[in-house]
């Protein structure tokens, strides 16, 4: 069997995945810049899964270091495609910096693909292309909306990329579409370390009750939802991972229904604002200062997966509640801080 490389795989979900891949008895190579982590995410790694992942430090933007990467490795099977730009807000005031970091490393990668005849290729897209949806649950049919900025629009041209791709060659990928991941690998070897002030609402409530912000502010309390605030499917990283490993799986058996898949990775449950506060306070015991501020531009009100097409044509479902992830959050938060 030959190497899984994982792009981005030192980063928050890339780490948990290459954990995953271990457990699941694939070799793997990473490839990270480091531009959103840092080397300790190996030792971690290698805590929980007593493997060390190979490891080049290449930054994808660099067309000719890619193509010398796939000159030295010449048996990897599989790529699983995380690095990327991943700031809506940062997206927004630098597209450019997006449009390079998120098409051209998906490009120079796709370009190795058919170079080496590398055929199966997982990509990380987003809920964020649906928009505010028309209905509810929302399922992988659903139209594609709009961008509201430049990072979600990187997500659907990719897409595309991979789409046109695939129709041309003999490419497989599976796109992941999903929600919004939080939690922590429950040994709290591995978890999120934003950089900065927390654009997220979970590391932002670990941070407040960590005493690293004064305040959460909740961002609207006067949306049509039963209480105000917005609602979105909050899925633990662990299962997120596993979904990765499950949709590798189906590429290298040949199982797909097309040579481009697309699933909703979610945990099909909707929960506002206000209830994730109130269930970090009730697991964790700790009382959290936070206040109602206006709504934050650009939310969409309410999204959710239907993730029939993940239960049952890729064969994955979610396991953990919101009271496992919201409390793995937590125990990583008091470990990085020393808490
Ligand atoms: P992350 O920032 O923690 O991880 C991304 C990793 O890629 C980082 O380690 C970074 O150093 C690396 N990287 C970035 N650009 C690179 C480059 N040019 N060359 C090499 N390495 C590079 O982000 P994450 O939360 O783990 O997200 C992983 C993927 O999932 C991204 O594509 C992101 O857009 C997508 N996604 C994330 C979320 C989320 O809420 N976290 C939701 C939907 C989709
Ligand atoms: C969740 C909810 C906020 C912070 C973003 C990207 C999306 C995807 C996941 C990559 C919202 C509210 C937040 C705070 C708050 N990423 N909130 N106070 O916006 O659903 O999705 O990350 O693909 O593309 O847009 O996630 O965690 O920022 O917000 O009240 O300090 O929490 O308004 O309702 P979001 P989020």
């Amino acid at each position: 069997m030959g190497k899984i490389l994982v792009t981005g795989g030192l980063g928050y979900i890339g780490s948990h995945t290459v954990v995953e891949l271990q457990n699941a008895g694939f070799e793997v190579v990473i490839i990270d810049n480091l531009s959103n982590s840092s080397l300790e995410v190996i030792d971690g790694i290698v805590n929980i899964s007593k493997q060390k992942p190979l490891f080049e430090k290449l930054d994808l933007r660099n067309k000719s270091e890619v193509s010398t990467f796939f000159q030295k490795y010449q048996d990897i099977e599989g790529i699983i495609h995380f690095a990327a730009s991943k700031a809506v807000g940062e997206s927004v005031e630098n597209p450019l910096l997006y449009y390079e970091n998120n098409l051209n490393t998906l490009i120079y990668l796709l370009q190795e693909c058919n170079k080496n005849e590398i055929n199966n290729f997982i990509f990380s897209s987003s809920c964020t292309v649906y928009g505010e949806p028309d209905s509810l649950p929302i399922n992988e049919s659903a139209p594609v909306k709009k961008a509201t900025s430049p990072y979600g629009n990187t997500k659907q041209i990719s897409e595309e990329i991979i789409f046109d791709t695939c129709s041309v060659s003999n490419l497989k990928s599976i796109a992941l579409r999903y929600f919004n991941p939080i939690g922590a690998h429950e040994s709290c070897e591995i978890g999120e370390l934003p950089l900065g002030v927390p654009q997220n609402l979970v590391p932002f409530i670990t941070q407040t009750a960590a005493g690293l912000r004064e305040q959460l502010s909740v961002f609207g309390d006067d949306y049509p939802t039963p209480d105000g605030s917005c609602i979105r499917d909050y899925i633990h990283v662990v299962d997120l991972a596993k979904a990765h490993v499950v949709a590798l799986q189906r590429l290298l058996n040949d199982k797909g229904e097309s040579n481009f898949e697309i699933f909703n990775i979610g945990t099909g449950r909707g929960s506002s604002v206000l209830e994730v506060v109130n269930a970090f306070e009730k697991v964790t015991e700790q009382k959290l200062n936070y206040k109602i501020v206006d709504r934050r531009p650009g939310d969409v009100i309410s999204v959710y997966a239907d993730t029939k097409k993940a239960n049952e044509v890729l064969g994955w479902k979610s396991e953990k509640t919101m009271e496992d992830s919201l409390l793995s959050s937590w125990n990583w938060e008091k470990k990085v801080r020393n808490i």
